[in-house]
């Protein structure tokens, strides 16, 4: 039996040309957590996320318990209320990542949701700041923006929808209009 497998990332700022959100009135902030008490997945979404910053040079990204409360509360109620479809982000003061995957059970590793936003890379032309024709790359400069400090994920199982929905925020946000992620 062949096992199919159907992610869908998505992004707010769908292309580097779309306007950002206007800042954010008073963002939370939190004192970076010792990595040694961060949980499993938390420290697999954070590595899989400064890796690939690190391959650019880019300064690593510290976990934020607060938008990981916030990426909590709304994966659970897109599971519960959605149909497990992507939230719609548009009018959300953080930069966010968003990853659907189906027909893979229950879980979706956080390091290979990471790894499913990574493949945009090699669209993405860091000389020019351009992306290849026809193709997206905003979800690839969200993940190794240097300005974004701050990174919160969570991820649910929709077992109605035989999907896993799994978002990240980032702040500050990235993506941001005229200027390049690193
Ligand atoms: C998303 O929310 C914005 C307002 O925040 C609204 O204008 C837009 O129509 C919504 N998009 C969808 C697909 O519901
Ligand atoms: C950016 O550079 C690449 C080659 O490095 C080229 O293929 C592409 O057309 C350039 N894009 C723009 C908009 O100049
Ligand atoms: C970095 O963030 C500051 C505000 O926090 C903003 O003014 C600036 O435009 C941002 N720069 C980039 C490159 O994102």
């Amino acid at each position: 039996m062949t096992r199919s497998f159907l992610l869908l990332a998505f992004l707010l700022q769908a292309t580097l040309h779309i306007s950002a959100q206007p800042p954010p009135p008073a963002p939370l902030a939190s004192p970076p957590s010792p990595a040694a008490q961060l949980p499993a997945a938390a420290q697999e979404f954070l590595d899989a996320h400064n890796q690939a910053r690190a391959e650019v040079g880019v300064a690593p990204l510290r976990w934020s318990p607060q938008l990981a409360a916030a990426t909590s509360r709304l994966v659970r109620y897109q599971r519960d209320r959605m149909s497990c479809n992507f939230a719609n982000l548009t009018a959300s003061k953080y930069g966010g990542n968003q990853l659907w995957a189906g027909g893979a059970g229950t879980a979706m590793p956080p390091r290979a949701a990471v790894g499913a936003w990574l493949k945009e890379k090699i669209y993405y032309d860091h000389a020019n700041n351009t992306c290849a024709e026809g193709r997206r790359c905003g979800v690839y400069t969200q993940v190794v923006w240097r300005n974004s400090s701050e990174l919160g994920c969570a991820q649910a199982s929709c077992p109605k929808e035989a999907a896993s929905l799994t978002i990240c925020f980032y702040n500050p946000p990235g993506n941001v209009v005229g200027e390049r992620p690193y």
